[in-house]
């Protein structure tokens, strides 16, 4: 067994992973971070395509914002559509100035990928096995294999940067955390065409066949989805069925604009939330999907990840650089905080536009009746283009 060692282990290099470990490595603190997965298939998903403001801000000050910077579109604004009609909710004026930023989570990743290698700095792909040990002791390590040698990693502290299906919140002891989850009966279709998108702006609309959005990825690729049956079958939608289906759910006038084409990419993602106490076990912390999960319709997935990163790394800036360990015990109750405001929102939001196929017809008219007061009020807009743009980073002092 070959021995290593690094200041902070990071398992997984989706953006948490490597957000973190370029911010780290930039204050002169060492990564090492282990990837189940090849990059190539880590470039090659795709996921989520708005960023925050804190978000936007994060990675400029990771020093990875240029191809965002002259690549990304900013958006001011995006529309609800129901019965027939657009409602467009003004970010900019409804938030005191602040917009997001439409850039691929695949592209951030590439950016990320690029900067890690020109620093230097060591990832281990297709490591298999990754097991952390010792979590509760001074001196956690990690074993893992790669390229058919065994290692032991010695590290101060471990990143679990891994996804949902991750090893690092199963390596906790499952009667040291809580859980909070809730499953719709419901998953998104999601297709990628190179086609110009739609409108100008993202669509949410809310349809009596489901929910439907239109996003995009550039001003030649767009995204589209659909809300389907949970137990939906890939197989059942052919490109021509899925451009039908869309084009029932938008307004007439978007409808008649709709460029379709041949999808690139076509997948059926479930909707869940999911939320897991403390994110923190020991020595060890999870950061993004390793710890809760939104559904999308809120856009909070990859901006969670962000926040998550943002305070891990200004509380190991004061651990390593003013001794300040105390803080380590502060990361989960300073993250939930944010997570859960994410989790109401993304689960309003969700409710709200989404067609639940058990509701009744008082339940129905009231989410119907509820939609209409926000839409209606100035109050109500500004709630959902607050939570929309995110809510602030808590400072750590
Ligand atoms: N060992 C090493 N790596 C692992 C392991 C393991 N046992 N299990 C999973 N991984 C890797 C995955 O292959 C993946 O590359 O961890 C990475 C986790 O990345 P993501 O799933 O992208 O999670 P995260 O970085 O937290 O990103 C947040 O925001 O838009 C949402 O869900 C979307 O992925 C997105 C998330
Ligand atoms: C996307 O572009 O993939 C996207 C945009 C907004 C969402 C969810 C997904 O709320």
């Amino acid at each position: 067994m070959k021995t290593l060692k690094t200041q902070v282990a990071i398992i997984g290099a989706g953006p948490s992973g490597l957000l973190l470990g370029q911010l780290l490595h930039n204050a002169g603190i060492q990564t090492l971070v282990l990837e189940r997965q090849s990059a190539d298939h880590v470039q090659g998903r795709i996921r989520a395509g708005v960023l925050e403001p804190g978000m936007v801000d994060l990675l400029r000050e990771a020093g990875v914002s240029r191809r965002m910077d002259t690549e990304g579109l900013v958006h001011d604004g995006f529309a609800l559509a129901r019965d027939g009609r657009l409602t467009h909710i003004d970010l900019k004026a409804l938030t005191g100035g602040r917009s997001v930023m439409i850039y691929g989570q695949t592209e951030v990743t590439r950016d990320l990928m690029a900067a890690r290698a020109a620093a230097g700095a060591t990832t281990f792909y297709e490591a298999s096995n990754v097991q952390p040990h010792a979590l509760k002791s001074d001196q956690p390590w990690l074993t893992f294999e790669h390229q058919g040698q065994a290692f032991r990693l010695e590290c101060d502290y471990v990143a679990g940067c891994d996804g949902f299906h991750g090893v690092a919140r199963q390596s906790i002891p499952p009667e040291a955390l809580q859980v909070f989850e809730r499953i719709y009966p419901f998953g998104w279709l999601g297709v990628l065409a190179d086609t110009p998108p739609v409108h100008p702006e993202l669509v949410y609309a809310t349809h009596p066949r489901g929910f439907a959005l239109c996003s995009m990825r550039s001003l030649t690729r767009s995204r589209y989805y659909l809300q389907v049956p949970a137990e939906e079958s890939l197989a059942e939608w052919s490109d021509e069925r899925f451009w039908d289906e869309l084009k029932t759910r938008l307004p007439l006038e978007l409808a008649e604009q709709l460029i379709t084409g041949p999808s690139i990419e076509k997948s059926i993602a479930p909707l869940r939330s999911f939320v897991v106490e403390p994110m923190q076990y020991g020595r060890l912390f999870l950061l993004g999907d390793a710890a809760h999960i939104v559904p999308p319709t809120g856009a909070k997935g990859l901006n969670l990840a962000a926040s998550d990163v943002s305070t891990l790394f200004r509380i190991l800036l004061k651990v390593y650089g003013e001794g300040r360990v105390e803080l380590l015990e502060r990361y989960s109750a300073i993250c939930l905080r944010r997570v859960w405001k994410a989790e109401r929102f993304s689960w309003w939001m969700t409710s709200m536009l989404h067609q639940f196929p058990q509701a009744d017809g008082f339940t129905q008219r009231i989410a119907e009746s509820e939609l209409d007061y926000f839409m209606g009020s100035e109050a109500g807009r500004k709630t959902i283009a607050e939570n929309y743009v995110g809510l602030p980073y808590e400072a750590i002092e």
